[in-house]
């Protein structure tokens, strides 16, 4: 069966401009045009004119650059909106003039305070002065969803004989359901065959019950050729159906969806970020497509199951919108299956048992840390593959430092199957704890050296401590990275140490205090 192909009409530049705090530049405006053709809509929306000289301005700008798709401008049933539209569009290759009236009783009683009849008049006498100008004339019934139903259809009649080539249909206030408003869409088109044919029937739905994709698909499936979107869902108040959602679903449910549409998919995730940062306008990381976790898996289940095979728990292939491809989010629920596959991707290919380290560590890593970060796989990988055998392990470590108080450390350390224990005073909390682990060991070492940095990223990143002990004329040096700051200093204090210990002659058990 041959699919329909719905027009995708834009509005970030218009609609999604009217979201509070996210007006933008003509330079801006122009750029999201450019990318907004690179994506191949068929019609921007690229402002209302008549709402400032820069607005015009701005139009024009995108009218000269941006000859592919249709550009459009917005008007009231006002000849100087439409006069503005028609100066905003002069130098576009392809143009339209949208003019909009509100149709709903409570729109004509409280705002407009005009009749039915009125109402018929002021549509017709604008469309024919905008036909003038432009051939491509789109017309809007505003609050249609709210507006009674056959004068609705009478409205659209008129619109359309009087000249209008796409009738769209807002769902100005987001207050449809998807059945209701496909059903709308269902009856107009019996009241007026020539629409979704002819005529173009273009559907307009806000979010403010969070349907606006559901009910721009309801329209689809109910006929609708046209749907009027943006880029990262923004707009008035809640906004305005998202672009890349609709897009996906229409191509994810090719299977149900009897239409298409031109979109190149692949420039979805470009779209989103440039829309957002040039508004402003922060992704939430659910949000759909586009957010940062639309294509991130946490959970161990659910990460084992999308490296056995994708499909498992994605229905995008993450490639088709222009990412590099699915992320596995290690943290406190991954499992062994996604940890080995990431030191496979970093290049490390470790021994089973130095896997099975290095997992330990990681879990025990992931209960502290929020995400852990390739940089922090790296440091554990390392650390475990170190050529140092681990002769001393920190077991238990407890610090108590208070102002106006000397420094004290209570450290445990772990000696083949035993374990040791000492406390000890010092200068400052490391000093104490360095002073412990030399009564537990015995190894009488001189500090040299000491550096701290941040080796990972984020708020719990790690620190990484860089030690050089002297021990009787041997100079060592030892490297320790944790969370936390003073468990990274035991730790680098230890690796010198034990670098020491594993070349004594003397074996180790026979140190007193274990
Ligand atoms: O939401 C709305 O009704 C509009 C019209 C101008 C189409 O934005
Ligand atoms: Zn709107």
């Amino acid at each position: 069966m041959k699919k329909r192909k719905i027009t995708i009409f834009d509005t970030t530049l218009r609609d999604g401009e009217q979201s509070p705090g996210a007006s933008l530049t003509p330079l801006e405006k122009l750029e999201i045009a450019r990318q907004l053709a690179r994506m191949n809509v068929d019609v921007i929306e690229a402002g209302f004119p008549a709402a400032s000289p820069g607005e015009v301005e701005a139009i024009q700008q995108i009218s000269r650059k941006v000859r592919k798709p249709v550009i459009c401008a917005l008007a009231r049933t006002v000849k100087r909106d439409i006069d503005a539209a028609r100066e905003a569009l002069k130098y576009a290759k392809k143009k339209r003039i949208h003019v909009f009236l509100a149709t709903s009783q409570i729109h004509r009683e409280h705002k407009l305070k005009k009749s039915k009849e009125e109402i018929y008049d002021i549509a017709v006498e604008h469309i024919r002065y905008a036909k003038k100008f432009c051939q491509d004339i789109e017309f809007s019934p505003e609050d249609a969803s709210r507006t009674e139903r056959e004068f609705l259809a009478e409205v659209v009649r008129r619109a359309i004989r009087a000249g209008a080539t796409t009738v769209n249909i807002p769902d100005t206030v987001g207050y449809a359901i998807p059945e209701e408003f496909g059903e709308l869409i269902r009856f107009l088109i019996r009241k007026n065959p020539e629409l979704g044919k002819k005529v173009t029937l273009s559907v307009h739905c806000h979010n403010d019950l969070g349907l606006a994709v559901a009910n721009s698909l309801a329209a689809i499936c109910a006929g609708a050729n046209q749907v009027e979107c943006t880029i990262n869902g923004i707009g008035e108040r809640a906004g305005n159906a998202s672009m890349e959602e609709l897009v996906m679903a229409i191509d994810t449910r090719a299977d149900l969806m009897d239409s298409t549409t031109a979109i190149r998919t692949e420039e979805i995730i470009k779209s989103s970020r440039l829309v957002s940062y040039l508004t402003g306008m922060v992704v939430q990381p659910n949000k759909a497509i586009v957010g940062r976790n639309a294509f991130s898996h946490e959970s161990g289940i659910h990460q084992d199951g999308v490296l056995k095979m994708r499909q498992t728990y994605e229905i995008i292939d993450p490639k088709k919108v222009g990412l590099s491809g699915s992320e596995i989010i290690l943290g406190k629920h991954s499992g062994r299956h996604a940890f080995k596959e990431r030191l496979k991707k970093l290049g490390h290919d470790v021994s089973a048992k130095e896997l099975d380290r290095a997992f330990e560590k990681f879990k025990i890593l992931a209960d502290k840390k929020k995400y852990v970060f390739d940089q922090d796989i790296a440091r554990l990988v390392e650390d475990e593959v170190t050529d140092v055998p681990p002769v001393w392990e920190l077991a238990f470590l407890d610090i108590r430092s208070t102002t106006g108080e000397v420094p004290s450390a209570r450290i445990r350390l772990k000696h083949k199957n035993r374990t040791a224990e000492a406390s000890s005073e010092g200068d400052g909390p490391v000093d104490a704890c360095f002073r412990a682990i030399e009564k537990i060991t015995g190894v009488k070492a001189r500090l040299m050296d000491y550096a701290i940095k941040s080796v990972t990223s984020g708020e719990d990143a790690q620190g990484e401590v860089n030690v050089k002990i002297e021990v009787g004329t041997k100079q060592v040096k030892g490297r320790g990275s944790s969370t936390d700051i003073i468990e990274a200093s035991v730790k680098a204090f230890l690796h010198a140490i034990n670098k020491v210990a594993a070349h004594l002659d003397k074996p180790i058990a026979e140190t007193p205090n274990v």
